[in-house]
């Protein structure tokens, strides 16, 4: 057996949003590595397809349709984490919004209700839920997905993605700090444009397209599976000195904005 690929064997993997985009591929790559993988998500039919195809592959999952926004949902899809399999060693909090590029001026406070609601308080309530239960399996690790537009501000996309995702970044050095000593270590990844079938539909215009590519110095945009490999780092015992960092997955963006 290839003991780097079951390196997760035993452990359970919770993903919020992980039947679509970088949330689906890091479901998958956790499950890959040997993980029990649980999608906490909206969309049932998507997540009972993930579902499926993980258990094809001879893993092991479960879908529990989830509102990152309802703290009892974010309750509830952790009891059924633990009562399925018994434990809860990793989290990738990765549900959101898109943003809107609307002045603040003019910005909808409904809009912005709703994009702290999931953007932030979704994080918020799932870390929540989460730490007790990693403290009961002894311990684990937390990826918060963020974006570069948690580390910087831009006209796109817009007040409250930004004011979001700089949340997302502030709540998880606070988190981090607090359970540091306690075996729980907490990070937050920043990633750049990722090719997701929300973004492949804005690239069908061939200036957007040009424009976005060359904004990240590698001259293109992220896959999914970039930020999950990441992901998988950072709840390795590989990255065991690793907490409260703020980590880019950005192809050279940020050297753009300093
Ligand atoms: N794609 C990018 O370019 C990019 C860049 C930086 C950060 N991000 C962040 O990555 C994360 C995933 O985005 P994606 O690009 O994979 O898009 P996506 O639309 O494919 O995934 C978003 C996921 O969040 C889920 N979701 C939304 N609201 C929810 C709620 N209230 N409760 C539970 N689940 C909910 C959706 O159902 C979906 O599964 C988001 O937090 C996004 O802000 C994306």
């Amino acid at each position: 057996m290839n003991t780097e690929a079951q390196k997760f064997a035993g452990k359970v993997a919770l993903v919020t949003g992980g039947n679509s985009g970088i949330g689906l591929a890091t479901a998958l790559s956790f499950a890959q590595h040997g993980a029990d993988v649980v999608i906490a998500a909206r969309r049932e039919q998507e997540g009972r397809e993930a579902v499926a195809y993980i258990e094809s592959q001879g893993g092991r999952a479960l879908f529990v349709e989830t509102d990152v926004s309802d703290g009892q949902s974010c309750k509830n899809v952790v009891e059924k984490t633990t009562a399925e399999f018994g434990r809860l060693d990793f989290a990738f909090n990765n549900a959101g919004l898109s943003g809107r590029a609307i002045p603040t001026a003019e910005f909808s406070e409904d809009v912005w209700n709703r994009t702290m609601a999931v953007n932030l308080d979704g994080v918020f309530l799932s870390m929540k839920y989460q730490i007790p239960a990693m403290l009961e399996s002894g311990g684990g690790a937390i990826v918060n997905n963020a974006s570069v537009a948690g580390l910087n501000g831009a006209a796109v996309p817009g007040c409250a993605y930004v004011a979001s995702k700089h949340g997302v970044v502030g709540l998880t050095k606070a988190a981090a700090a607090e359970y540091a000593n306690q075996g729980i270590r907490i990070n937050v990844v920043c990633p750049a444009v990722i090719k997701t079938p929300m973004a492949e539909e804005a690239f069908a215009d061939p200036v957007f397209r040009k424009m976005t590519y060359e904004q990240h110095a590698i001259g293109r945009v992220g896959e999914p599976e970039e930020v999950a490999s990441a992901v998988m780092f950072l709840c390795s015992d590989d990255a065991s000195f690793l907490t409260g960092i703020a980590l880019p997955i950005d192809g050279g963006f940020m050297l753009f904005k300093g």
